[in-house]
């Protein structure tokens, strides 16, 4: 095969991540596609309200992915198609960083910053069980890791916290719990079973509003890499008002000099957020250092781009 051929859009299927499955298994799942196999085209189409030929083309397409398969005019999901519900709103969010890759970058590098858009509920939803899916596998650690550097730890604030598996996983360990995130998510999670695991809600901007509490230790996981330096020393000091003496911060991001995804997400702040990077590590050291903390000790989550980096109040 040609060189053309491996670069063109009609490159054989490759991964999961390959694009056209990403967009068309989107779409197919935006539509309510899935739900309603086995079926032909034709029958989707007239339950849904769908156009039929549309229809029929995005499962053909499904198809050579192995997502559905046909059989006698009619597609089932296909049985060795095992995606669960986290790994499929990762798909669909990957989707979405595609779109927003492909229409923003060029105004970003025009100067033009991302609009304040209000995410539907739908959305965020969807963003925050991807986001899950892939903090479930690291929150044992990131506990693990917290509790040997922090033995004494009652009571922990998940700051920025979204889906709540972080604060979930330190509540398992019979600690005391609260979830700080803005109002909309933390309205989606009152209608979850985070309450009634034991993790107490908290809504409001932190920069504006932090909870009338101290705590022994405070997670920043995913927070600090959306935000411009300014922003972040302004957090950590927001944050010393509210640690115990001898309290932790914990901060969970990507470090460009650790690991070269650090700069490929970097792009995705570019394309959605006004001032976040993926800072680097000698970044964070000064402005801890300049807000009163100590150097941080860094750990690599291991199986994962992220590193958590863990410091305390000089
Ligand atoms: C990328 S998510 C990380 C979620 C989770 N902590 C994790 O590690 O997967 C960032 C979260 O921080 C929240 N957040 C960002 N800025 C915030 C602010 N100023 N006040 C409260 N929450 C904020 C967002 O709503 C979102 O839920």
């Amino acid at each position: 095969m040609s060189r053309e051929d491996d670069l063109s859009f009609l490159a054989p299927p490759g991964e999961v991540a390959d694009w056209r499955m990403v967009a068309t298994f989107d779409a197919a799942a935006e539509a309510g596609l899935f739900e309603q196999l086995p079926a032909t085209p034709a029958q989707v189409a007239s339950r849904l309200g769908l156009d039929e030929r549309a229809v029929r083309i995005l499962l053909g397409a499904l198809s050579v992915w192995g997502v559905v398969e046909k059989h006698a005019g009619r597609y089932s999901m296909h049985p060795d198609w095992s995606c669960d519900q986290g790994e499929a709103a990762t798909l669909r969010h990957h989707a979405r960083v595609l779109r927003t890759w492909s229409t923003q970058l060029g105004d970003r590098l025009r100067g033009t910053p991302p609009s304040p858009s209000k995410i539907p509920p739908e959305r965020r939803r969807l963003w925050l069980e991807a986001l899950a899916a892939s903090a479930r596998e690291q929150a044992p650690l990131v506990v693990e890791t917290c509790l040997k550097r922090f033995p004494n730890v009652r009571r922990v604030l998940d700051l920025g916290g979204g889906h709540g598996e972080h604060a979930r996983a330190f509540a398992r360990r019979g600690l005391s719990v609260m979830l700080q995130d803005t109002e909309p998510t933390v309205e989606l999670l009152k209608e979850s079973e985070l309450p009634s695991s034991g993790v107490e809600l908290f809504a409001g901007d932190f920069f504006e509003v932090l909870p009338n509490a101290q705590f022994d230790l405070v997670l920043c996981a995913g927070v600090t890499h959306t935000y411009d330096g300014e922003r972040n020393r302004l957090l950590y000091r927001r944050i010393a008002s509210i640690l115990a003496s001898g309290g932790g911060l914990a901060i969970i991001t990507f470090l460009p000099e650790q690991d070269p995804r650090a700069s490929i997400f970097a792009v995705q702040m570019l394309a959605v957020s006004a001032g976040g990077d993926a800072h680097k590590e000698i970044k964070y050291r000064e402005w801890l250092e300049a807000e009163g903390y100590r150097a941080p000790e860094i750990r690599h989550l291991s199986n994962t781009a992220n590193f958590l980096l863990l410091t305390s109040r000089r």
